[in-house]
């Protein structure tokens, strides 16, 4: 990265701060507990911070932070490291051994040598277990960035996903395990648990529903669906921490008040193969901005 770039991505995150600290704000005066999707006027368009926020994004994705996870991503891919010090170049995403062209687009996929459908963190983290000897509940016990540290795997995915920036998404439905994926995600999307009895769409079922300022996307419909892809593994403003969407789908899992699923599980491959496959055909713009 250019230090021009350097300096505009430093300059930017100020911003992004600034705004984010009017983003807690705002959320912070509204009542915490009736987070119930509502359905905005009909007339109302976007809600006044969310067309902000647009704005941000627009002039922060020319220079994204999440540019320097994917430079960190693509250090770490190459280093010799773990117990088997090895690299991750012979990783294979689905499209060969070491072929990362195209191959975050292509995912959730069905892996014949780990027999099940996964999506690309999964499989990262397989391949930091197998060719580099690393333990998995060892990634699993802090998965997701926090204060200063960002997880590997978070930097890796984002790299990787760097390499899909301008394709269409194309999640593959040829294996019956992939079908079978698709079937189990759309489920648990419909499932209705917890204190409350909501399901991924109670929030994300519907056009134009809402939870104060935060506009929900439309999840299950083609057109929505890209909101699970476009951005992700994205730099969040609120925090300023770098996210993959193993990180959104498990907070979406807390905010529903379910008990959180399992770092890498079958169950969080089985929801993005729904959301990818919905998203099919749809261009990804790579890794982004949210707020
Ligand atoms: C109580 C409401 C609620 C429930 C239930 C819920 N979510 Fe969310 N979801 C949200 C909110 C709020 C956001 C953040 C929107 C924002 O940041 O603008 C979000 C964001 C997302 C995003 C990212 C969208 C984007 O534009 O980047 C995905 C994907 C997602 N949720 C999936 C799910 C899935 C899958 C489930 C079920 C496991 C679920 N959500 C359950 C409220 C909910």
């Amino acid at each position: 990265m250019s230090s021009i770039k350097l300096r505009a991505v430093v300059a930017l995150s100020g911003l992004a701060l600034v705004c984010a600290a009017q983003l807690a704000r705002s959320e912070a005066a509204a009542p915490r507990k009736a987070a119930v999707p509502a359905k905005k006027a009909a007339a109302a368009s976007k809600s006044a911070i969310s067309a902000e926020f647009e704005k941000f994004r627009d002039i922060m994705e020319d220079a994204s932070p999440a540019e320097l996870f994917e430079a960190k991503g693509a250090e770490l891919w190459k280093q010799k490291r773990g117990p088997k010090n090895a690299s991750l170049e012979q990783c294979d995403l689905g499209l060969g051994p070491g072929v990362l062209k195209g191959a975050y687009v292509h995912l959730p996929r069905y892996f014949a040598d780990a027999d099940a459908v996964m999506d690309a963190e999964r499989r990262i983290v397989y391949c930091m277990v197998t060719l580099q000897g690393f333990k998995e509940a060892d990634l699993a016990k802090q998965p997701f960035s926090k204060g200063s540290h960002t997880p590997d795997p978070v930097s890796l995915v984002t790299y990787v996903a760097g390499q899909s920036r301008g394709m269409k998404i194309a999640a593959p439905q040829k294996h019956a395990k992939e079908r079978e994926a698709y079937k189990i995600g759309e489920e648990i999307f419909n499932y209705r648990a917890g204190p409350w009895d909501f399901s991924c769409a109670t929030c994300h079922g519907d056009d134009g529903l809402r939870i104060r300022t935060q506009d929900l996307p439309n999840l299950s419909s083609k057109k929505g669906a890209i909101a699970a892809f476009q951005g992700w593994p994205g730099y969040r403003m609120t925090g300023g921490l770098q996210h993959t969407l193993q990180w959104r789908l498990n907070d979406c899992f807390r905010q529903q008040r379910v008990p959180e699923p399992g770092y890498v599980s079958q169950t969080l491959s089985d929801l993005m193969t729904y959301l990818a496959v919905n998203a099919n055909g749809q261009l990804y713009k790579g890794p982004g901005i949210k707020r």
